[in-house]
């Protein structure tokens, strides 16, 4: 029996150890640290380069094409195993031409089918031909009228587990590839990847390679109408010509940004480091593509007080990037290394006070979700067998991951800190790691170096269990005791005129966005701010939400009429859910909610319409 014979194989390869394992990537063959996410059984047979050859069709809303895996045997036998999800698959051959056997598997609802390809002795290199479903969950086609200008545009995006439903690949961040791509798209439509822009045309196609291996989770595409302008040698900004200058001023800062980190963590190893904002129907705020991070246009506030979001995807060129969660259990070592890195830089860039400002802030954030939170998903190290590892998307990973940091910060001090997380990325550069090898290279290097100064850290407590460490290192800023004392004024009062007395027209973003956390005002208390500051009129995505929310929530009718224009044209998960959950718990509810939802809801990407469906309850017909 053939399972039997390469399991067997395996067995055997292991015992004898004559099949190294690459040193790349964490074993899979261990429960602890496999991923459950991915059908990829990379010890016996590994991808190492993908190679895709594809034809982007805005009519048909779909890529066809190929896509070349080559790869390295561990077990003589033993068929490769890939992940796709909705992809149509015409056939499988050897660079010479033959057909090659597979099967599709039964599809799961979360993490889509597997793909065994049974792979004839003696060949390393397989070639796929297949087209992606008009609903593929990573791509986002978008009609003119969803864009800033006159022309469609389309966005990938890969993480978590998306890349699987564009490309049949090993979905998993513990395999890491180099890849190249050739790209033909409709006439007058510039694609841009996740990698270096080797040029090209219209009727050549246009090139792009990434030679550095990467997790597949970050390869990515964007095609449109697209303009670029440099900031530095080695940055630029790209996107839609009527964005793109606007773009431009609000990132003038990118490069002191990349300096800073180079300076704190190392080198800058991936090139050129761009920055694309996309059409506003993106449903994340950035996301770390490597050399061309994408960003959400809802940070171009034009006065640089959202650009942390920067400084976080920038991060993510070290933490996440370089050093790559191997598994959606460890993404915590991807986004709170990355919200530490991400405070330092603004600390650098922007001073002190910014970056206690955006800790507390965030250490707000974490606290008042946590307080709705199932027990289990408040663990650093969650266990998301079973589940979408979008679950895994909460204040959690993100601010106490970082909170974890900061205090072995405090303990250690910075400088030995410092040199710690140097070491770090540069030994385990180029790998996928888990939450368990960061804690033998923490422990080896810090904890049993100074017995004293970790004495007080209990690290179980911190990565295996539920709520915030009593330990937990607060942020305050003096910058909030105006706005904390203004508040508690404004509540007893129940009027804005405290906010005239504390001079609030001179705040700043955050002291707003602290004002603003816990959206518990009456209609008049608002009607009177609204009045002196206009925020229904904020130009400020990250201020507007917030006014929104408080508005909802407090029935102030104005705020109806704003979130449905808000809702219909923003499509920031991180904006949408919010305001839809102030929607269903304001008078009429559900139905207000849904009939927004319903118009808007052809609009969002797929990830949003994912959390959104659940939270309305919605299915559709
Ligand atoms: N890598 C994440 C985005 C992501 C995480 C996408 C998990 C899909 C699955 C990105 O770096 C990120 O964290 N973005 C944040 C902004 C950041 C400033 C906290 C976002 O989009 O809100
Ligand atoms: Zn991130």
């Amino acid at each position: 029996m053939r399972t039997l014979s390469y399991a067997a194989a395996l067995a055997a390869c292991i015992l004898s150890s004559n099949c190294s394992a690459p040193n790349d990537a964490m074993s899979t063959t261990h429960d602890a640290t496999r991923d459950v996410h991915s059908y990829a059984r990379p010890d016996e047979v590994r991808v190492r380069h993908v190679s895709l050859d594809l034809e982007f069709d805005f009519d048909a809303q779909v890529a066809r094409g190929t896509c070349t895996l080559k790869l390295q045997r561990h077990v003589q036998n033993a068929p490769l195993w890939l992940d796709c999800d909705g992809l149509r698959i015409s056939a499988i051959t050897t660079v010479a031409g033959d057909r090659v056997p597979y099967e599709i598997g039964k599809p799961d609802p979360n993490i889509g089918s597997s793909l065994r390809v049974d792979l004839p002795p003696a060949v390393d290199s397989v070639r796929i031909d297949y087209e992606t479903a008009p609903d593929a969950g990573a791509l986002q086609w978008l009609a003119p009228a969803q864009t800033s200008g006159p022309k469609p545009f389309l966005f990938s995006q890969g993480q978590a587990i998306l890349t699987r439903t564009w490309i049949p690949l090993q979905d998993s961040p513990a395999v890491r590839v180099t890849w190249d791509a050739r790209i033909r798209a409709p006439k007058g439509l510039r694609p841009l990847m996740s990698a270096q822009q080797r040029g090209g045309s219209h009727d050549e196609g246009w090139t792009f390679a990434m030679p550095q291996a990467v997790p597949s989770y970050l390869i990515a595409i964007a095609c449109g109408e697209l303009e670029e302008r440099a900031i530095s040698p080695r940055c630029a900004v790209w996107a839609e010509p009527s964005v793109v200058d606007r773009a431009a001023r609000e990132l003038e800062d990118m490069e002191r940004m990349v300096a800073s980190c180079e300076e704190l963590f190392g080198p800058y190893r991936w090139g050129r480091y761009d920055v694309l904002f996309l059409p506003s129907s993106f449903p994340f705020g950035g996301m770390e593509n490597p050399c061309m991070t994408f960003a959400t246009p809802t940070i171009l506030a034009g006065d640089k007080s959202l650009v942390a979001l920067i400084a976080h995807e920038l991060a993510h060129s070290w933490s996440g990037n370089l050093v790559t969660n191997a598994t959606w259990r460890d993404f915590w070592l991807n986004e709170g290394f990355t919200v530490y890195l991400e405070q330092r830089i603004m600390e650098h860039v922007y001073g002190e006070e910014r970056m206690r400002m955006e800790i507390a802030l965030s250490m707000r954030q974490l606290g008042q979700e946590l307080r709705s939170m199932p027990r289990e998903d408040q663990r650093l190290h969650i266990d998301l067998a079973g589940r979408n590892p979008d679950d895994g998307m909460t204040s959690v990973p993100y601010d106490k991951g970082a909170a974890l940091l900061r205090r072995l910060e405090g303990a250690f001090g910075r400088a030995r800190f410092d040199e710690f997380l140097r070491a770090w990325f540069d030994e385990h550069a180029f790998q996928s790691v888990t939450t368990a090898e960061f804690r033998a290279f923490l422990d080896a290097r810090l904890l049993s170096v100074d017995r004293a100064a970790s004495a007080a850290i209990d690290l179980d407590v911190w990565i295996e269990s539920d709520g915030l460490p009593a330990d937990a290192p607060s942020a305050e800023s003096a910058g909030f005791l105006a706005v904390d004392e203004a508040l508690a004024a404004c509540k007893k009062q129940r009027s804005a005129e405290p906010l005239l007395a504390a001079d609030a027209k001179a705040w700043n973003t955050q002291q707003w966005l602290r004002f603003l956390a816990e959206p518990t005002f009456d209609a008049t208390t608002l009607e009177g701010i609204d009045h002196a500051f206009s925020l229904s009129r904020s130009g400020n995505c990250e201020i507007l939400c917030a006014w929104l929310d408080a508005g909802i929530r407090a029935n102030y009718a104005p705020a109806f009429a704003t979130s449905e224009t808000f809702l219909m044209t923003v499509g920031r998960r991180k904006y949408l859910k919010p305001l839809y959950e102030a929607l269903l718990q304001s008078p009429q509810g559900r139905e207000r909610a849904l009939s927004i939802y319903q118009r808007a809801r052809p609009r969002y990407h797929a990830v949003a319409v994912r959390t959104l469906d659940a939270l309305l309850e919605f299915a559709p017909k």
